[in-house]
């Protein structure tokens, strides 16, 4: 006898055209998986996790689940413990068989056929029968392979997949897409909010509180831990304690992930006064002007390290005219002096992850052949491949004065002719700047998915405060 069913939902037109376009994708990537591997000689079947949600001090109190990247790519859902064996291009998914004490604790579990109809797997099984299923296989791939690949450990068979991931992840298919553009909405949003929230004396956390809000509220969450910092220049600061003073910028580096784990990462620094100080505009100014350089660069076929290159070059000649650098540009360019004040890469590859793939090392961001430089600033740079067309990028000049660079001899010593120190005087109220967006490759050139947030400083200006002023 059934007394309640609490497992009627209805579902938007927006929702179902989702799923619609997952199973077929899964469908794609799955036979995509097989077909390159069949090329590649790989006899064996893969073995996917999705992985567990990791407790605190004790078992039960867990933090929230994320399932692994590769296996969302492959199963679609988040299902804690859960397996999908992948033999050729047929896909059984295992999760685990439901207790009453699950049911009593967590909610009902989805039924094998509910998710048999919503990842488009061929089974599902239950995971006390997925030991067998693996030995009736044969030995599986399995992923994620982590820290073997960053060490560069992985055996021919696992490089075959390796590749074979990468090469399908970094081309965003019809569904990814689709989410990418339900994180970037929601993100925009959450900028919107924490702009609205901020006045001379909110505190840093409140301000943050109101961005996160509208992720939550989306029944999203993060993409990764908040920055939200009137210390721009300390790069990934996550403390959230002190209160936003009248002369700071407020740097927000805040993206939401959708349910099914596809990310934004978007960043916008912005006066907390509502107006920027002349100081603060000429440098806010540069800042826009190279990320805009960049992303007119932005299309099939071109170096992304190019990408990265256009915007230093905009930087260098900015910081010439406002007498921070004295020289020619090309060479202090090519000598990297850009890197004192943008010590770090123009961006990198977002999807799943919020840094797509990384998880691989530079397997997935570099092309085969090409190896980070060493130089200080270049090192960072976390992309360089040709670009195509379903590649997505994050486009991310900043300007920074961090102590650690501009009290350092050692970095400072190769450009003691290049650089003005007694000018940095001028800029006393500018921390850091940084201007991020999310731009997708197209066949022609690019599709920036969070243009929907303004960033020229007369846009910025305008929507900070508005909740305020506006009551
Ligand atoms: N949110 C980290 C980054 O921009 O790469
Ligand atoms: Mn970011
Ligand atoms: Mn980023």
């Amino acid at each position: 006898m059934t007394f309640f069913d609490h497992t009627e939902t209805s579902v938007s037109r927006e929702e179902e055209q989702g799923q619609t376009l997952l199973r077929q994708a899964l469908v794609r990537r799955r036979a995509g998986l097989a077909e390159r591997l069949r090329q590649a000689g790989v006899q064996k079947s893969v073995l996917l996790f999705a992985g567990h949600a990791p407790s605190r001090n004790y078992p039960d109190n867990v933090y929230e689940f994320r399932a692994s990247s590769h296996f969302l790519y492959f199963a679609g859902l988040p299902i804690e413990g859960a397996a999908l064996l992948l033999e050729g291009a047929r896909a059984t998914l295992f999760v685990k068989r439901p207790t009453e004490a699950d049911a009593l604790w967590h909610g009902e579990a989805a039924s094998p056929d509910a998710l048999k109809a919503q990842t488009a797997v061929d089974s599902v099984r239950f995971l006390d029968e997925l030991e067998a299923a693996v030995r009736a296989a044969g030995a599986p791939i399995e992923v994620p392979f982590s820290q073997k690949a960053r060490s560069a450990a992985l055996s021919a068979e696992e490089q075959a997949v390796a590749d074979s991931v990468i090469a399908l992840r970094l081309v965003q298919d019809e569904h990814a897409v689709w989410e990418l553009r339900r994180a970037a909405s929601v993100t925009v949003r959450a900028h919107q909010a924490g702009m609205a929230a901020t006045s001379k004396g909110t505190r840093i956390s409140v301000v943050r509180a109101a961005m996160e809000r509208e992720i939550l509220a989306a029944n999203f969450q993060n993409a990764y831990g908040s920055i939200v910092t009137t210390h721009g220049e300390v790069l990934h600061t996550h403390d959230r304690s002190g209160i936003c003073g009248a002369q700071d910028l407020l740097l927000a580096d805040v993206g939401a992930e959708t349910d099914l784990g596809f990310a934004a990462d978007v960043t916008r620094t912005w006066p907390v006064s509502g107006r920027f100080s002349p100081s603060q505009r000429t440098l806010y100014d540069l800042v826009l002007s190279a990320q805009q350089a960049a992303i007119a660069k932005v299309a099939p076929g071109v170096r992304y390290r190019d990408v990265h290159f256009a915007a230093c070059r905009v930087l260098l000649a900015g910081l010439k005219d406002v007498g921070l650098f004295v020289g020619e540009i090309d060479g202090l360019l090519e000598r990297g002096a850009h890197a004192l004040f943008f010590p770090h890469g123009i961006g990198h590859l977002f999807g799943l992850d919020v840094h797509d793939m990384e998880d691989l090392g530079d397997r997935a961001g570099y092309a085969p052949g090409r190896t980070r430089s060493e130089q200080f600033g270049l090192c960072y740079l976390r992309l360089d491949r040709d670009l195509a067309p379903g590649n997505a990028v994050t486009i991310e000049p900043g300007l920074y004065f961090v102590p650690a660079i501009l009290n350092s001899e050692r970095l400072l010593a190769p450009f003691r002719a290049d650089v003005r120190p007694d000018r940095l005087a001028a800029f006393s109220d500018v921390r850091g700047i940084r201007i991020e967006d999310d731009v997708l490759v197209t066949k022609t050139g690019c599709e920036v998915l969070t243009r929907g947030l303004g960033k020229t400083a007369a846009e910025v200006e305008a929507m900070v405060g508005a909740a305020s002023s506006a009551s």
